[in-house]
């Protein structure tokens, strides 16, 4: 079980990141082209967003399961899994929900995109800089690869 989903969080986080690399891309050119929001854009963003959340629910049981998360906060590994990893990707999951949610809100199409824009983007700036962080401070691990 534990070896299934820790494969599974490994590969998803491409599907994450090409969702959210497209989406920000999208909406950059929506914003700065004064381009409409079509069903495309919505359907897209809500794509990025439902999976961020199936790997948030991924981590989420992961974080019991695995054995990195025992190691104590003295540990760098420990530290990284129980504080780091997890603070950091929550946080840019929370950035994702509440852009996709504050983008439905606004009216103007150029509003949606330039809310989409900066909420993911810095969502995925947080999410680079974490994995980042992982590579360089857990043996074994890198940026791209699944284990
Ligand atoms: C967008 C969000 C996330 C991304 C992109 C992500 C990405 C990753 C990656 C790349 C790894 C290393 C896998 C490997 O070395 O092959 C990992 C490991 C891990 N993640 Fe996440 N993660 C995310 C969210 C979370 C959350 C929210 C939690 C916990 C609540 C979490 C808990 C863990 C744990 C415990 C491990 C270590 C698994 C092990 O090797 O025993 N992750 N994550």
């Amino acid at each position: 079980m534990y070896n299934i989903l820790k494969s599974a969080h490994s590969g998803w986080r491409y599907i994450v990141l090409i969702l959210l690399v497209i989406a920000v891309i999208n909406a950059l050119s929506g914003w700065f082209g004064n381009k409409t929001y079509t069903e495309g854009n919505r359907k897209l963003n809500v794509f990025t967003l439902i999976s961020a959340h199936i790997q948030l629910l991924i981590g989420l049981v992961l974080y019991f399961l695995s054995p990195l998360t025992k190691l104590p906060m003295s540990d760098a590994i420990g530290r990284y899994f129980k504080a780091e990893h997890t603070s950091m990707m929550i946080i840019a999951i929370i950035l994702i929900t509440v852009g996709n949610a504050k983008s439905k809100k606004v009216a103007d199409a150029v509003a949606k995109h330039r809310t989409i824009a900066v909420f993911f983007s810095l969502a995925l700036i947080l999410i680079i800089v974490a994995i980042t962080l992982m590579v360089k401070e857990v043996p074994g691990r890198s940026f791209f690869g699944v284990s």
